[in-house]
């Protein structure tokens, strides 16, 4: 953020952009198949064959645990005639197809035709699954379509060394809800996540009181100036990132929260770092626990969230009562994401009205709903 930022007018998005299907259609082709897109937790498959399905966009996709401890993804499309293999989580040996009961292994290999006879020299050893391009960054598991991308690791260095004191690659992946429906175009629940402005005012019964708007802290490039090195805060420019954005709502003294990671330095310890991976990832991170969120479009004005919450082994090792404090942050949770549902689906029934004069972003506090439109800006032209 430079110092004009905060005092520049920025305009938001045009009301059409959540509600043209042409938008919507190709924001699945332009950014969903053409970035890395979180499907979920890798404690969520922890054993060889568990799986879970996601969606790229509009393409099923399913994530095994390989026998080997890896984690491979492939297209949940059938060879023979494009059924889909697996539905939600779970656990398999081998993986039949349930509508004419090809047999696959969980390395995704064809290992069994019914009626071999019909298909002639169809030749099972050399035929597969799609297998697409799957990387684990943290603990988070993100999967591409496209197999020539960039590393995520690459993609986001820069906040892997700022997340260093955490350790989140091995917190214990406690809850994972597949379900939470949207009624609101994906994009305004991205838009929603990384801005502070709405905190103290529409989450009066969660995190309002306890981490209010005022006390945020807004600057991807002031914190890239003050902790990288002079040649990475060139790279990030002057506004941000180009694959992430992170801002800071620090609670209030009085619920500072309990420290068991001693390696937090003093800002780690106060602070609930908010941070989104464009295109789809949302994180939410304190000294004790991550809330994740994963978004799937379903049509233009409906969204899931795959979610969960992930807590550090040392804050459940050393807490009194660690079950207590993780359901308490559940129901927390639960209900900042009902308030949040509520405020996405106003403003999804507000931009049917169709208007044609942009609205407005908050010069500092809605500086990464910008930075995300120029992100789209870049996939989709
Ligand atoms: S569609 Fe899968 S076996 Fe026929
Ligand atoms: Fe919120």
């Amino acid at each position: 953020m430079t110092e004009d930022s905060a005092t520049t007018p920025l305009r938001g998005a045009l009301q059409r952009e959540y509600t043209d299907p042409t938008v919507f259609e190709r924001e699945l082709t332009r950014v969903f198949d053409r970035d890395w897109v979180l499907v979920g937790r890798q404690g969520t498959i922890p054993k060889p064959g568990d799986y879970m399905t996601g969606k790229l966009g509009k393409r099923p996709v399913v994530c095994i645990r390989q026998k080997d401890g890896s984690i491979r993804a492939f297209a949940n499309v059938c060879l023979h005639r494009y059924a889909r293999l697996l539905d939600g989580r779970g656990n398999k040996s081998r993986i039949v197809c349930p509508y004419h009961a090809w047999t696959y292994e969980i390395s995704g290999q064809l290992i069994g035709i019914t009626d071999p006879k019909g298909f002639g020299s169809a030749c099972k050893e050399e035929m597969g699954l799609r297998e697409l391009a799957c990387e684990v960054w943290l603990g988070f598991v993100f999967v591409s379509l496209n197999r020539d991308l960039p590393s995520m690791s690459s993609k986001l260095a820069p906040l892997t060394a700022h997340l260093a004191h955490y350790g989140l690659d091995s917190y214990e992946d406690r809850y994972t809800f597949d379900e939470e429906v949207w009624a609101g175009n994906w994009k305004l629940v991205y838009e929603n996540f990384v801005e502070c402005y709405h905190v103290t005012y529409a989450h009066k019964g969660s995190i309002g009181p306890t981490n209010p708007t005022a006390l945020a802290e807004c600057s991807t490039a002031i914190w890239m100036r003050t902790h990288l090195d002079c040649r990475a805060a060139a790279e990030v420019g002057s506004r941000g990132q180009s694959q992430f954005s992170i801002h800071y709502n620090p609670y209030r003294p009085e619920d500072y929260p309990e420290i068991h990671n001693l390696t937090l330095d003093i800002d780690e310890r106060r602070r609930l770092l908010v941070i989104g991976v464009y295109p789809n990832a949302l994180i939410a991170l304190d000294a004790n626990f991550v809330w994740w969120m994963m978004l799937e479009p379903q049509a233009i004005d409906r969204t899931n969230g795959r979610w969960g919450l992930s807590f550090s082994p040392l804050a459940m090792t050393k807490m009194k009562d660690p079950v207590g404090y993780a359901e308490s942050i559940r129901k927390t949770i639960q209900t900042a994401t009902d308030e949040d549902k509520r405020v996405v689906s106003a403003v999804q029934a507000g931009v049917s009205f169709g208007s044609p004069e942009p609205g407005f972003l908050h010069g500092t506090l809605e500086i990464y709903v910008d930075e995300f439109r120029q992100y789209l800006d870049r996939m989709l032209s």
